[in-house]
């Protein structure tokens, strides 16, 4: 019997690789996508189509990358009507290597035209292999359909590009120039999301604490531009009170917006984290009380040579300030070793600091030279693999005791968590996500939302999460979706 409709449902598959502003591009691609009829597959064997959301930022990615591609090419060979897209910011610096290397993709495009991902395809279908990138920004992609991971969860785009210059970073290059999105454009998406039953977002920029930097200069004419209010909000206008939306005037109108349970934001710079940042999310409960702060490094020369624009007592100072004011803050951050002229005693003061700042976790990374950065052109000062290697080792404990004694003082409390799935480990386990952004995992005994609030008592601490059990559900999602519990 020919069985028609499975034969037209056609597949895709997507990896990303890199940061959360990848994955946010991911869904949106998964979006666009089923929008075409897809459905989503994890098997790349049984894909139609195969998208590689691809980073520059550091080098480990475009070897997985290279290497995969080399994987996707027997597939290919096998099956002639497989297309393969390859988007993201190494596409957008790399797309000529990626055309040298790997022929046989179909599509490379950028991280300004996520919204063609489809149309490129379609194109590629009947005219062959396409590239496609814009240097500049055409659309931000919060106005693309989405495939969201989590049905509660989103994340909004508040940004673009960044106008700083980290020594060892590519993402001004690849990114360009900091956009801020207009203030009410951002408020109504909000509005729209809790409307659709998303009750936690995550504003996402790569340099949050500058929002409305932009904005102002487009404000600063002798005449107001006619849509002032819809770019920097009722602050700016109302009085003129000063010159620009800040960030903390964002936080506060996306928290008041009905249906908004919980609002986080990453990652906002050292040098600009601004005092009302910290007042508003000392004031406001919406706002979670935690802070990704990437300290990068404890010695103020590599701070410098970084041009990071702050020293280590100056973070630690902030830190402070904002533990102060914020009751129960969970702090995370971004370390990277082995930067070239990193000395052991520069080393050991990026410990000290570590130590001091009790951070509840940490994304360390091994520094990587990107060509065309300028701490790559510092070849004579290049820390050898093995002696980044071995301090990461040290630096990795110095984490995981801060995180595993936080974490130590939050057994016999009592946390609201929403909650997200079955635990990947165990499937008798449902896992939840603190407002410090910790799992939980606990035991499946009735049947749980995905999306649900919930309190639970935690029992005991590991290094990176939480054990407990539940002890009552507090509300239940707008949108239905069961997670399929098995019985205990
Ligand atoms: N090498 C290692 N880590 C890097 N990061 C950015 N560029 C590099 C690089 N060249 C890290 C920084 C940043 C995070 C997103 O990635 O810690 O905060
Ligand atoms: Fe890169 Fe620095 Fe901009 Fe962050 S602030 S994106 S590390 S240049």
């Amino acid at each position: 019997m020919p069985n028609t409709l499975w034969a037209v449902i056609r597949k895709y598959a997507i990896r990303t690789y890199g940061c959360q502003m990848n994955e946010h591009d991911t869904e949106r691609i998964a979006g666009l996508l089923e929008m075409d009829g897809l459905q989503q597959t994890e098997l790349f064997e049984e894909a139609d189509v195969i998208v590689l959301n691809t980073c520059c930022i550091r080098e480990n990615a475009d070897n997985k990358l290279y290497g995969q591609l080399g994987n996707l090419k027997k597939l290919k060979e096998q099956r002639p009507d497989l297309q393969i897209a390859v988007g993201g910011c190494l596409a957008q610096k790399d797309r000529e290597i990626i055309r040298d290397k790997a022929p046989h993709v179909d599509v490379v495009f950028g991280t300004h035209n996520v919204g063609r991902a489809t149309g490129l395809l379609a194109e590629a279908r009947d005219n062959g292999p396409i590239t496609e990138i814009i240097e500049e920004s055409e659309a931000f992609p919060s106005a693309l359909p989405v495939k969201r991971n989590l049905s509660h969860a989103a994340w909004v785009t508040i940004q673009i590009g960044c106008d700083n210059s980290c020594a060892f970073c590519i993402v001004p290059a690849v990114r360009g120039r900091e956009i801020s999105r207009p203030y009410k454009e951002l408020v109504g998406e909000v509005e729209g999301l809790a409307a659709a039953g998303i009750t936690e977002i995550t504003l996402l920029g790569q340099n949050v604490n500058s929002y409305g930097r932009d904005l102002t200069l487009k404000l600063r004419g002798d005449e107001l531009p006619p849509n002032a209010e819809d770019l920097a909000g009722k602050a700016w206008v109302a009085g003129s009170r000063r010159s620009r939306p800040l960030f903390s005037d964002l936080l506060r109108s996306v928290a008041a917006v009905d249906g908004i349970r919980r609002v986080r934001y990453t990652s906002p710079h050292p040098k600009d984290l601004r005092p009302e940042t910290i007042s508003a999310m000392s004031e406001i409960a919406e706002l979670c009380e935690h802070l990704h702060l990437p300290l990068q490094s404890g010695s103020d020369e590599v701070l410098a040579a970084m041009h990071r624009g702050y020293t280590a007592d100056r973070y630690l100072e902030k830190v402070k300030r904002a533990r102060d004011q914020i009751d129960d803050l969970a702090l995370s951050t971004d370390i990277i070793v082995g930067f070239p002229g990193e000395r052991e005693v520069d080393f050991e003061q990026t410990l000290e600091v570590a130590a001091e700042a009790r951070f509840d976790n940490a994304y360390t990374f091994v520094y990587s030279p990107r060509p065309g950065t300028e701490a790559a052109e510092l070849i004579d000062e290049y820390v050898p693999a093995s002696v980044a290697s071995a301090r990461m080792d040290r630096l990795r404990k110095v984490i995981e005791r801060s995180s595993r004694l936080g974490n130590e003082s939050r057994v016999g409390r009592r946390e609201e968590i929403i909650v997200e799935g079955s635990s990947k480990r165990d499937p008798n386990m449902l896992t939840g996500r603190t407002r410090h952004n910790r799992l939980v995992h606990f035991p499946a005994n009735q049947p749980i939302r995905s999306g649900s609030y919930a309190q639970v008592e935690v029992t005991a601490a590991r290094t990176f999460n939480l054990l407990g059990e539940l002890v009552e559900i507090t509300s239940a999602p707008k949108h239905r979706t069961r997670i399929p519990v098995v019985a205990s």
